[in-house]
């Protein structure tokens, strides 16, 4: 664990700048708008480690993959979503010195990022020669325009003698991924101009489609522009101003953004960024603020999370709703959440079963359901892909991607790309949640029933026959526990396949006949499913009545993960892979991902046997795992687990749990902090079309309040030592239940 930021309730600040620190402030202090993102990283060229990344929503490259022996069926290339071309660039010099934070004498450094407004600030005193200046920063991506980044400056000379300021304001298409297997440079750049560059991603071998960007900028300053200069990569202006003791300089800079993604010609996309780019120059700095901070507040005010007497708490509950809200707010249904959203490389940016397991959930209580629909539409309209990975694999029907851009599986780990196959499960699953939360059956009966009798499709033929044991099993797998690889009868895979295959079913039955004509399923496909799901091999043990997790599990020397010393954890920094697969420790939820999927069809004494003994060997080295096992924890009356699991959760990159946030935010982690307050402390279930609670209040909280978007309506929930508070704020009266009584919830209520 490693805190660099003070907890406030609204704020990830500091006031300590140290270069070691770098990578992870850039983390920390990451912005976005669904459409674009950024890390924290400087304006200004800076001399120490830094990793700079900007990355445009859907823009991403097929990079071709790299492995030792190629094996058929791998993956042809490794989809990232690629650094674009800078355009927050600016360099400035103090009499004629370049300022560099790696280098300059620096004091009363202040970063922080204003969550409520989601804006980035940085101030500082530098100290060169004689001279001393005070530099304050403020930059955002703007909600009300998604194409705009705005970028504000004021230098303040604190010296006695008068100061020469320059600025070099740039756009830059000399930028790389750092992941890039073979260390090329995506953009090739198409036109450029002062204050303007369109560039094209190069050309690739897999006929997958190249972007287009365009970048215009222009300034509001009271800096004199003294020229401009062109390189083959790189557009800038310069400005100058000599200020006087105690005079204040500021600049302005607001770029347009446009890509190929929503014009489908280069003339077209030219014409929209100048348009733009005029609009919003006429604009006021305040006015552009205004618009996206009244956009953010409207987000805050359906959504807010508020904790009393746990400060950390609060500051983690908003950090993750900032995070999820700067990646993806629905607005554009082609795009989807990444794990590291717009914070850094690792995971390419591209879509994971993440989304329908981790984000699925927590979007249905917060957003509208057209928001949640989209996310399963973007499924339905990679089919297509599906089909191409199931056909690689020699299998009939789809199987959804591990890793995707555009349905294809872009990831080239053997282990995940063929074994990881419980994402096919996970993405039915979903369907279901979806329809059981909203009751909105439109999707199921429609594109839903398509996609799920692809799944079941795959399912019908990657299962295999045992005569030995006249049961159906599924060999050669991963489940979500990364830590064990190849293994047989996963029950988390085999319990999701033989439920997909029984859903499937049901749905069939509801279906319209043209609905039924088009999904032209036989007989003997539905008599086949039926025997799978009757016949399905479902590992469990009887002395411990437990499910196994896969066969053989037991077998392993079973040690508590508190036998492991801790400066060894976490074990994927310091054990060699091989050891860790040998090991008993789970690397995130497996059997009790399902039993927190399906958590009210398991009786409690089963939901306790298993726990008791999954938890202990858990290790949670995936940020995924901890509000999974704090849902159950809290549905086992477990208070102390739960909240201990969820304090893991909520401030997981706050406290860089992990030891890994320098790549980036765990953004669908982030989804875990409301997940376990919602669904685990507050017990929030739908079954049935009914929508109850049996809510804790954590010891040491005072209360805790959240609201969550349900049929049309908002209803409040707030929890403190007095008992519950419920508070319909619109939409029409409604029957649920609190701790298994019935209450019509039409005004304030309280339990
Ligand atoms: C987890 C996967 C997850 C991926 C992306 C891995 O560490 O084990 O379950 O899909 O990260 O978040």
């Amino acid at each position: 664990m490693k805190r660099i930021f003070e907890v406030q309730p609204w704020n990830v600040s500091t006031h300590e700048f140290k270069a070691e620190d770098k990578r992870l402030q850039e983390s920390m202090t990451s912005l976005g708008n669904g459409y674009m993102g950024m890390r924290g990283f400087f304006d200004e060229d800076y001399s120490g480690d830094s990793l700079s990344g900007i990355y445009l929503g859907g823009v991403w490259f097929p990079d071709k993959t790299r492995v030792g022996w190629w094996k058929n069926g791998y993956p042809k290339y490794f989809g990232k979503v690629i650094n674009a071309v800078n355009f927050i660039k600016m360099n400035f010099e103090i009499n004629g010195s370049k300022l560099d934070l790696a280098k300059d004498q620096i004091s009363d450094f202040e970063l922080n990022l204003h969550m409520k407004d989601a804006v980035l600030t940085r101030s500082f005193v530098v100290t060169k020669g004689d001279a001393k200046v005070k530099f304050n920063f403020e930059r955002l991506l703007s909600v009300a325009q998604k194409e705009l980044s705005v970028q504000k400056v004021t230098m303040e000379n604190l010296s006695n003698e008068p100061v020469e300021i320059k600025v070099i304001s740039a756009i830059d298409a000399n930028v790389k991924n750092e992941d890039a297997n073979y260390d090329e440079r995506f953009w090739e750049v198409k036109d450029i101009a002062a204050g303007s560059i369109v560039a094209e991603t190069v050309a690739n071998d897999f006929g997958t489609p190249r972007f287009t960007s365009g970048m215009q900028a222009n300034y509001v300053t009271s800096l004199q522009p003294v020229g401009n200069e062109l390189t083959d990569l790189e557009t800038s202006t310069t400005f100058t101003g000599k200020l006087s003791q105690g005079e204040v300089a500021s600049f302005e800079k607001r770029v347009i953004v446009v890509t190929s993604r929503d014009y489908d010609s280069q003339d077209k996309l030219v014409k929209a960024m100048n348009d733009l780019s005029k609009k919003v120059s006429t604009i006021s700095y305040d006015e552009l603020l205004t618009a996206h901070k009244n956009i953010w507040a409207q987000r805050w005010e359906q959504s807010d999370v508020k904790i009393q007497g746990d400060d950390e708490a609060q500051q983690g509950m908003r950090f993750n709703l900032f995070g999820l809200f700067t990646t993806y707010y629905g607005d554009d249904a082609r795009l989807n959440i990444g794990p590291k959203g717009f914070t850094g490389e690792k995971y390419g940016g591209a879509t994971y079963w993440d989304t329908e397991a981790f984000a699925v959930p927590v979007y249905l209580g917060i957003t509208k359901p057209e928001v949640t629909r989209n996310l399963l539409m973007y499924r339905y309209k990679q089919l297509d892909g599906a089909y191409v990975n199931a056909k690689e694999q020699g299998l009939k029907g789809a199987l959804y991607p591990m890793v995707t851009f555009n349905g294809i599986e872009c990831h080239n780990e053997w282990e995940i790309t063929f074994e990881e196959i419980h994402r096919n499960g996970d993405i039915a699953f979903a369907i279901y949640n979806y329809t059981r939360y909203t009751g909105d059956k439109s999707y199921v009966l429609n594109e839903g029933s398509k996609v799920l009798t692809e799944i079941s499709r795959f399912w019908a033929d990657r299962v295999h026959f045992s005569e030995r044991n006249n049961q159906y099993m599924i060999h050669g797998v991963t489940g979500p526990d990364e830590y064990e690889n190849n293994v047989d009868n996963n029950w988390n895979t085999n319990y999701l396949a033989r439920w997909t295959l029984e859903y499937t079913l049901k749905v069939l039955g509801e279906v319209t006949p043209e609905q039924t004509k088009k999904l032209n399923v036989s007989d003997e496909e539905k008599a086949k499913w039926q025997d799978i799901v009757d016949r399905m091999y479902l590992p469990y043990d009887k002395d411990l009545d437990i499910f196994v997790q896969h066969d053989g599990f037991l077998d392993k020397d079973i040690q508590p993960v508190s036998a492991i010393p801790e400066d060894q954890r976490p074990i994927n920094q310091n054990w060699s892979w091989d050891k860790i697969l040998r090991s008993p420790y789970i690397k995130q939820g497996d059997v009790l991902q399902v039993i927190y999927d399906f958590i009210d069809d398991f009786t409690p004494e089963q939901k306790k046997s298993n726990f008791d003994f999954y938890e202990p060997l858990t290790v949670h080295e995936s940020s995924l795992s901890p509000a999974i096992y704090s849902v159950v924890a809290a549905d086992l009356h477990y208070e102390k687990k739960a909240v201990e699991l969820y304090e893991r959760t909520a401030r997981l990159d706050l406290d860089n749990y992990n030891n890994d946030t320098v790549d980036g935010l765990h953004i669908t982690s982030m989804t875990g902090g409301w997940i376990a307050m919602v669904q685990g402390f507050a017990g929030m279930r739908v079954h049935d079309d009914v929508l109850s609670y049996k809510p804790f209040l954590p010891q040491k909280w005072q209360s805790y309040s959240f609201r969550q978007v349900f049929r049309g309506r908002v209803i409040e929930v707030s929890v403190d030592k007095d008992g519950n508070h419920l508070k319909l704020i619109s939409g029409e009266p409604l029957d649920i239940k609190v701790n298994n009584k019935t209450v019509t919830l039409d005004s304030l209520q309280t339990n």
